[in-house]
Order: structure tokens, then sequence, then C-alpha cells
């Protein structure tokens, strides 16, 4: 099955100019879900990792079973003010705004290895925040899967200390 034709481009959403990649087609159709999450694991699955992190909210869609997949721990790496403990933050530049990523201190333990996995790559701000999170934490990323990677938008530059797999290419 050609995932590709699974996701559903949105023209100027949510704003004009930008092209929507809506992943909610995919996940409603079962076997092109789980064919992504096969084949993203097939991608990164033999990295030597100890924990698996995903941002909020699409991240935790793919990270999740993931993590079950593997037997390896879950860390959700979540938008401002919904975690209860302390946190660690980072704020960042999105496509279309800023926001920032926060994550519960001693979530990442020092040394540990750390998966990092969202459903789109498109300019790599979350991303970029998201390892930094876990750095600020202590731990190392081992790599850095998606779903989907809109090609042309630097991303990679951002990130290029750090491997990374994608799924899919797409046109921004
Ligand atoms: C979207 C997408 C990625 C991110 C990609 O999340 O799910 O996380 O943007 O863009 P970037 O590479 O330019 O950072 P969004 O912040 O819209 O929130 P959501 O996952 O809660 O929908
Ligand atoms: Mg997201």
């Amino acid at each position: 099955m050609d995932l590709a034709n699974k996701v559903r481009l949105i023209k100027d959403f949510p704003k004009p100019g930008i092209n929507f990649r809506d992943i909610t087609t995919l996940l409603q159709d079962g076997e092109a879900f789980q064919q992504a999450v096969n084949d993203i694991l097939a991608l990164c699955g033999d990295w030597e990792v100890d924990l698996i992190a995903c941002p909020e909210s699409r991240g935790f869609v793919l990270g999740a079973p993931m993590a079950y997949a593997l037997g390896k721990g879950l860390v959700l790496l979540r938008k401002p003010g919904k975690l209860p403990g302390k946190t660690v933050r980072h704020e960042y530049n999105l496509e279309y705004g800023t926001d920032a990523l926060e994550v519960h201190e001693g979530a990442i333990l020092p040394g540990q290895r750390v998966l990092l996995v969202d459903d789109v790559l498109a300019t790599g701000g979350t991303m970029f925040a998201a390892a930094e999170l876990v750095k600020k934490s202590g731990g190392q990323v081992a790599g850095m899967v998606f779903l989907i990677e809109l090609v042309g938008l630097e991303a990679r530059q951002k990130l290029s200390e750090y491997p990374i797999v994608t799924l899919m290419q797409l046109e921004a």
C-alpha cells in the first residue's frame, strides 16, 4: 500500500500558503496505520535505544505503538503547562507560529539513548526543541524518525548533527 495516498492534503490551513498534510485519513484506516508503524520500526527498530520520546500531540500517536512494540518506555514531550511536575522547557519556532515543549525532570536519565519520533518534519523546529530537552536532561539523541518529511524547508540542516530517517517525502 502506498501510504502517501492515505495522507490528505488540505491547502491554506491553518493559514494561507500552508499545505497541511492531514494524517487523520491514514490513522482511521487500520491497515494503513499498522503498516505505517511497522514500516517506521523497520527503518529504526534496530537502533540501540533506551527510551522513545515524542512531542505532543501527533507524535504521541506514533510514539506509543512504537514504544509498545519495542518494549521501551515512552516519554511525553508536552506543550506548556500540561505536565504536573517540575519541568525542563525549550521554546521554538514552528512552521506557522511559536511554541514550547516541556519534559518532566528525571523522565530522561543521564546517558539514556532516546529515539525521537514525530509525524511530520517541516522546519525542524519541534524536533530541535525535543532534542534540546533530551540533552538538557543529560540524555543522548539516538536518532529521529518521522512518518512524513516535507522537503525544501531546510530542516535537515537544522538537525544535521542527528541521524534522521523518514518514511515518506512530500512537497512542502
Ligand atoms: C506539527 C507536526 C510536527 C510539527 C512539524 O505539530 O505534528 O510536530 O508541526 O513542524 P516543524 O518541523 O516546523 O516544527 P503542531 O505543533 O502543529 O502540533 P500538533 O502535533 O499538536 O498538531
Ligand atoms: Mg506535532
